[in-house]
């Protein structure tokens, strides 16, 4: 694990930061039901009702839901015709992750920044409006098909977007505890990491803050390299995955092959009470990835102490949920994986709870690429 921790030098990017996010303001889906899509993520998943638009409310081409959980914001769009450009993302990946949508100051500025730095034009800054007042959106072509929308917002009182109303819902079950989007996990082709650091470095003003080689995330079988990708204040985290050289097929060739091509691998979603909200999850039929082995649990103890942090949770309360452990200089972190959300083995969500710690749970990639290997195997694309 390589870390650039040079403050002067982050300091000195910060004053000049051509793209001040502000955080993420949603993710979009596309996909083949939006209704019943909605239906999954809050029964399961505890996300509430929050907006929504359709023929009731004049729109004619798509259907979108949108669902909200403390600061977590998911669109699920759903095409009502078979002219809709929109049917070509969900034959192509299935239902997938479309818009990775960053909450700006000034959207028009955002675009023309990232538009001369070489970026691909998705949508050219639009102002859309009703009587709450105004947001400006644009947007950036990124990896696979997936795009960055700027959202501005400043001078807007309406609940999400203008042409969007009010979802009441009869059926609102609790939250689990999920409070805001930790990190958005990329998978790229053979050989294009560098080329989309590079990208998030020059168009974005990124920088390169972990890096993983297949040296460090490797099993018997199969490799991987990652890079992490962080915004000036910190607040935006993107790891972007290839694979690697192995002995069978790793997990991000399984995903190229079935989401056909580049996209989204997975949302992390941050939790104050991983015990409690995985538990509520479990209860309301999420699955998750086989738990670690026996052994793995015995060398938690050690690791913690030999960055000098204590546990602050019961460990077997962890090990019965199958949630892993890691530690760094700062402190430890625990994290969970979904299974895949989908049919195709492509999209899943990470639970995680940061105690301190700033990394990406490097010292549980093996245990977990074990686990997913598990799941590659019955799938046949081991
Ligand atoms: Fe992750």
């Amino acid at each position: 694990m390589k870390a650039k921790t040079n403050e002067l030098e982050k300091i000195f990017k910060g004053a000049q930061d051509f793209l001040p996010l502000l955080g993420t303001d949603y993710v979009e889906f596309y996909v083949g039901n939006a209704k019943q899509a909605a239906h999954f993520y809050k029964t399961a998943f505890g996300f509430q009702s929050y907006a929504y638009k359709g023929l009731e409310t004049g729109s004619k081409e798509t259907v979108s839901y949108v669902l909200k959980q403390d600061k977590i914001k998911l669109v699920l769009t759903t095409p009502l015709t078979s002219k809709s450009a929109l049917n070509d993302h969900i034959v192509k990946h299935g239902d997938a992750v479309k818009v990775i949508a960053l909450w700006v100051e000034d959207a028009k500025k955002a675009y023309e920044e990232t538009i001369k730095r070489g970026a691909v034009s998705f949508l050219e800054p639009t102002v859309e409006t009703d009587n709450q007042g105004e947001v400006v959106r644009s947007g950036i072509c990124t990896f696979g098909d997936t795009v960055h929308v700027f959202v501005e917002r400043k001078n807007y009182k309406g609940i999400f977007l203008p042409g969007y109303v009010n979802w009441e819902s009869d059926y609102n079950p609790e939250p689990v505890g999920l409070k805001y989007i930790d990190h958005i996990v990329g998978n790229v082709g053979w050989g294009q990491m560098n080329t989309w650091v590079k990208w998030y470095e020059d168009v974005m003003g990124f920088e390169n803050f972990l890096s993983f080689d297949d040296t460090q995330i490797h099993t018997e079988y199969s490799a991987l390299m990652s890079k992490v990708m962080s915004n000036g204040n910190g607040r935006i985290k993107f790891p972007i995955n290839e694979p690697a050289e192995g002995k069978k097929r790793s997990q991000i060739e399984e995903y190229l092959d079935f989401n056909e091509g580049a996209g989204v691998q997975h949302i992390a979603v941050a939790t104050d009470d991983i015990i409690k909200t995985v538990s509520q999850l479990k209860a309301r039929g999420v699955e998750f990835l086989s738990n670690p082995p026996e052994d793995y649990y015995r060398a938690v103890p050690n690791r913690l102490q030999k960055h000098h942090h204590e546990l602050q949770e019961d460990i077997n309360a962890l090990k019965k949920l199958g949630i892993m452990i890691d530690a760094d200089e700062e402190g430890y972190l625990l994290q969970i994986f979904t299974k895949p959300l989908e049919d195709r083995p492509t999209l899943f969500f990470e639970i995680i709870q940061r105690m301190g710690a700033k990394g990406f749970g490097a010292g549980n990639f093996k245990a977990l690429f074990e686990s997913i290997e598990r799941e590659q195997a019955k799938r046949g694309t081991l």
